[in-house]
C-alpha cells in the first residue's frame, strides 16, 4: 500500500492537481515581499511509532481510500505533527503562528508544555493556528490547542470534508478515537487553491488542491521570501509533491530562482524503505538547489538517508523526545532560516 494521491496521477498531470500549477504557469510572478528571518521549533514531527502499525490500523478499515474518521488507530501509536513558526519582519516586528495540532492529545499535550506552548497560547501570543490538510496527525489534536486558547484565528484549506468541519465544532468519532470537548467559536479562516494568500510581508500560503488517501482533500503549504537568503518551502506531508511544490515558488514568486531553505514533510518515504520512485525524487529535488533542507516526519529516514548520501545540506538534529534519528531536524530542535 502506498500514501500517494489516490488518483495515481503523476503530478503535473490533467486533473485537480493542475489547477494550483496551471495558475503557477500564468501571468507573471507575484511579490509576496520580504522578512527578515524565519525560526522553526519542531514540536513533533513523529506522528506515529510504528509504520506497520500504522497500516495495518488502515488496512482494517479498508486500505488507504478508507475514511480516517472510520480507521481503529492503535492510541498507543500515535504521536502527532506540530511545528512553531517565528518571523521576524524586516521592520522588527516579531510574529508567532502554530502550523498544525498533532494527533495524540496526550502525547501533544506534553510536547507543547515541553515548548511552552500553552503559556503562549494563553497569552495571546501565537496569532494563529495553520491548519496544513485535515490528515490525524495533522489535526486530530486540535482539542490541545483550544484548550490554551479557544477562540484562535484558525487558518484551514477550503478543501476540508464535513467531518473536519464537525471535529471543530465539537464532535466525537468512536471508531477513530478522534474528539474536541471544545467547540470552535473563533475566527475560520478559508484559502481557496490557485491563489497566493500574504500571511505577514514575506510570509505567503498556497493550496493544492488534489485527493488525499483517508478521506483528505488539499493542502496548503507555505513560502517565505527572507532578505538576502532566498524562498523557504515550508510544508506539513507535501502530499502534492516536493516538485510541484518547489516548482510553483520559482514559476510564480518574485524572488523564485533561488530556494533556500525547505522544512516539513516531503512523503517520501513515510512508512518504510525507500521505492525507485521516491529515490527518483529525492534525485530530481536537487536540482532546485535548496542550501539548507530540514525535511522530517514523512519525509521518511530511507529518504533523509539518500539525501545525505547525495551530499544535500541536511539539517542535522538530536534525536530527542521520540524522533528516531539524528540524521534529521526532529522533535525539541530548532532551525533558522
Ligand atoms: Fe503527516
Ligand atoms: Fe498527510
Amino acid at each position: 500500500m502506498k500514501l500517494t494521491a489516490a488518483t495515481g496521477e503523476a503530478p503535473g498531470a490533467a486533473g485537480p492537481l493542475s489547477k494550483t500549477m496551471a495558475f503557477a504557469q500564468s501571468g507573471g510572478k507575484e511579490d509576496i515581499g520580504l522578512c527578515k528571518s524565519v525560526k522553526i521549533t519542531c514540536i513533533s514531527e513523529t506522528s506515529w511509532f510504528d509504520g506497520n502499525v500504522l497500516m495495518k490500523n488502515m488496512k482494517d478499515a479498508g486500505g488507504p481510500q478508507a475514511s480516517q474518521w472510520i480507521v481503529d488507530w492503535d492510541p498507543e501509536n500515535s504521536g502527532g505533527y506540530s511545528s512553531l513558526i517565528e518571523v521576524e519582519g524586516l521592520d522588527g516586528s516579531h510574529h508567532k503562528f502554530l502550523l498544525d495540532t498533532g494527533w495524540n492529545n496526550s502525547f501533544m499535550d506534553k510536547a507543547f508544555e515541553r515548548e511552552g506552548v500553552p503559556a503562549m497560547l494563553k497569552k495571546g501570543e501565537i496569532e494563529f493556528l495553520y491548519v496544513t490538510h485535515e490528515h490525524f496527525d495533522h489535526f486530530f489534536g486540535i482539542e490541545s490547542v483550544l484548550r490554551y486558547d479557544p477562540q484562535i484565528r484558525i487558518i484551514i484549506p477550503n478543501t476540508f470534508y464535513d467531518e473536519g468541519y464537525r471535529l471543530l465544532a465539537g464532535a466525537e468519532f468512536e471508531r477513530s478515537k478522534a474528539k474536541n470537548s471544545i467547540p470552535y467559536k473563533g475566527t475560520l479562516v478559508k484559502h481557496d487553491p490557485a491563489k497566493i494568500y500574504r500571511l505577514y510581508p514575506g510570509c505567503a500560503s498556497v493550496t493544492f488542491d488534489l485527493p488525499i488517501p483517508c478521506r483528505t482533500r488539499g493542502e496548503q503549504s507555505l513560502y517565505f521570501n527572507v532578505k538576502d537568503k532566498g524562498i523557504v518551502c515550508v510544508t506539513g506531508c507535501c502530499h502534492q509533491n516536493i516538485i510541484d511544490f518547489a516548482e510553483f515558488a520559482s514559476k510564480k514568486l518574485e524572488g523564485g530562482e533561488t530556494l533556500y531553505g525547505l522544512y516539513g514533510g516531503l512523503h517520501i518515504a513515510p512508512v518504510g524503505p525507500l521505492t525507485p520512485e521516491g529515490e527518483k525524487t529525492v534525485r530530481e529535488m536537487g536540482k532546485f538547489g535548496f542550501r539548507k533542507m530540514a525535511c522530517n516526519h514523512c519525509t521518511g529516514v530511507s529518504a533523509v538517508q539518500k539525501m545525505v548520501e547525495l551530499g544535500y545540506p541536511v539539517v542535522r538534529g538530536s534525536g530527542r523526545y521520540g524522533s528516531p534519528s539524528e540524521m534529521y531536524l526532529g522533535n525539541g530542535d530548532v532551525v533558522l532560516f
